[in-house]
């Protein structure tokens, strides 16, 4: 049982003089399946049907599978409408960036080929925005090595950047950006027909996200103007997020990746045969502490071939000694079980979580308020972040079923009015294109709920302006 020190009890959150609403702060256990199941992840087989091996679903496969190589989104064909008498009032998309070559951090020492990106460009330049100033050419990066150069690059051999999203990954970001003007635009006739002042898009200071943003503005609007791409100074980036947030690091580390806490050391003393046969193909030192401590590693990096399609590695010294796709499946139902661990199964991962992750969503709480009191015309904000952004947001939803939050998951808000209910507003949470389910009882199947109800959620959570998040990120 957790500790009674970090149950937060039921308590009444005064919102406005005449008004006050009731929520749960506490933590609230997720649903169990298999990916809490540590005997069904070390002993199963398979992947339960998640897809690992490319970005588009095997033909049979309904859309809505977790696909690790591209998550599903909100889309036409299986949007869920909203009965005709809400009117949609304001959006806010938050998804992780699309596929992309491994980082160089979980590229083995050696590996067996080479990557290349040679298919496209990062575009990378300033340029003045008066206009009638000085312009650039479209300037963009084209990796090389040389011959010269005696330090031979870690990992892949190559035309990449490890990371960088690939040319598949753009594509996958065009379609998304398409899927959700279909939906936003087409069928909903919310957004407006040309880019302006309504709608922005806001990255992280990794060049990751800007790489998808450009694609996806273009697959809704095909603009011919300079798009602004909203970013925060990297030290306080609220998105990525990159604040400093001491207490919280600590805390996931006192019962997550690191830790020594026997629940959590568990699946990696059971896992122990299973790194040794890795370490074997991989080249790895079997001392690494880093390659160990989780299988973050080693599922991106097998995970990120198999997504292109490239064969699972073998042995540079043994060419017959491979990785084989039992052995890959077993590794990504560990990485599901640790994300699962870290960001819900634990009581802590609440309170880790609403410190690192208060920020964004006190922005959040106040875009939505900027737009129903009408103090700011924004009715559409885009942001593109990371596995850690959108795993955080769901750890502080308390999402009933959380997995490693796979390319492009997306999370959607949209903030309702209904006809005959005055200024009352209501909100709908879709994760994965569908009504996101809570396992904490105040917000439940997040489906028109009261939007008050919300934002006394994350009021009590994180504070109006965060005002609670410096001192939660305090190490007492
Ligand atoms: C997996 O199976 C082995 C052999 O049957 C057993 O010893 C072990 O306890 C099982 N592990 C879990 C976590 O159930
Ligand atoms: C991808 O994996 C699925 C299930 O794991 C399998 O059915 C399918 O044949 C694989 N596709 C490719 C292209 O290997
Ligand atoms: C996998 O890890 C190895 C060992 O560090 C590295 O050389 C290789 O580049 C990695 N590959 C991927 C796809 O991450
Ligand atoms: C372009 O740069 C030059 C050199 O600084 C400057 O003299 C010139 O005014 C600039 N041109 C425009 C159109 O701003
Ligand atoms: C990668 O390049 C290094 C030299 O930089 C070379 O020694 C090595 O054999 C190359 N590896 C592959 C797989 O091409
Ligand atoms: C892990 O063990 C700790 C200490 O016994 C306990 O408080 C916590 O609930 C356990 N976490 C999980 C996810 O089982
Ligand atoms: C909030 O968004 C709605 C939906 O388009 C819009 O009608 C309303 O004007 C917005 N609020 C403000 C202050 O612009």
């Amino acid at each position: 049982m957790l500790a009674s020190k970090y149950v937060i009890p039921l308590f009444w959150l005064p919102l406005t003089a005449a008004q006050t609403t009731q929520v749960d702060l506490g933590w609230h256990a997720p649903k169990k399946t298999w990916i809490n199941d540590l005997s069904q992840v070390l002993n199963g087989t398979g992947t339960h049907g998640f897809i690992f091996n490319s970005s588009v679903l095997p033909t049979g496969t309904p859309y809505g599978s977790y696909n690790w190589c591209n998550m599903p989104h909100v889309r036409a064909k299986e949007y869920p409408v909203a009965s005709v008498e809400y009117k949609l009032e304001y959006v806010e998309v938050i998804h992780r960036h699309h596929k992309r070559t491994p980082y160089a951090s979980n590229t083995f020492p050696k590996e067996s080929y080479s990557w290349s990106c040679s298919d496209e460009g990062l575009f990378y330049y300033g340029e003045p925005l008066k206009s009638g100033g000085n312009t650039s050419a479209e300037t963009y990066w084209s990796v090389f090595t040389s011959e010269s150069n005696p330090f031979a690059p870690t990992g892949f051999n190559g035309t990449c950047q490890f990371p960088q999203i690939t040319k598949e990954g753009l594509d996958d970001s065009w379609q998304h950006g398409k899927d959700l003007y279909q939906v936003y635009h087409d069928k909903l006739k919310f957004l407006p027909h040309e880019l302006g002042s309504k709608l922005t898009f806001r990255v992280t200071n990794n060049v990751i996200t800007s790489q998808v943003a450009g694609m996806l503005v273009s697959g809704m609007y095909d603009p011919s103007e300079t798009v602004p791409l909203r970013i925060q100074p990297s030290s306080v980036d609220s998105l990525e997020p990159a604040y400093t947030c001491a207490s919280s690091s600590s805390l996931y580390g006192s019962y997550g990746v690191g830790s020594s806490v026997s629940n959590w050391t568990a699946h990696l003393s059971a896992a122990a045969p299973l790194f040794q046969t890795l370490d074997a193909i991989s080249g790895v030192d079997p001392t690494s502490k880093d390659w160990h401590k989780s299988f973050d590693h080693y599922f991106d990096n097998l995970s990120a071939r198999q997504c292109h399609a490239k064969p699972l590695p073998c042995s540079i010294k043994d060419p017959k000694n491979c990785v084989s796709q039992t052995l890959a499946d077993t590794v990504y139902r560990l990485g599901e079980y640790e994300y699962s661990f870290i960001y819900r199964d634990s009581p802590l991962a609440l309170q880790a979580s609403t410190a690192s992750y208060g920020v964004w969503v006190a922005e959040l709480a106040q875009n939505i308020r900027d737009n129903i009191s009408r103090k700011s015309s924004v009715i559409y904000r885009h942001n593109v972040a990371h596995d850690g952004s959108v795993s955080r947001l769901l750890s502080i939803l308390q999402v009933d079923v959380m997995v490693w939050v796979g390319m492009g998951s997306e999370v959607v808000f949209e903030i309702y009015s209904r006809k005959g209910h005055g200024d009352k507003k209501y909100v709908r949470i879709l994760w994965g294109g569908q009504i996101l389910e809570s396992s904490n009882p105040s917000l439940g199947k997040v489906d028109m709920l009261d939007l008050d109800v919300l934002l006394a959620y994350f009021d009590g959570l994180v504070g109006k302006g965060a005002s609670k998040v410096p001192g939660l990120c305090q190490t007492s």
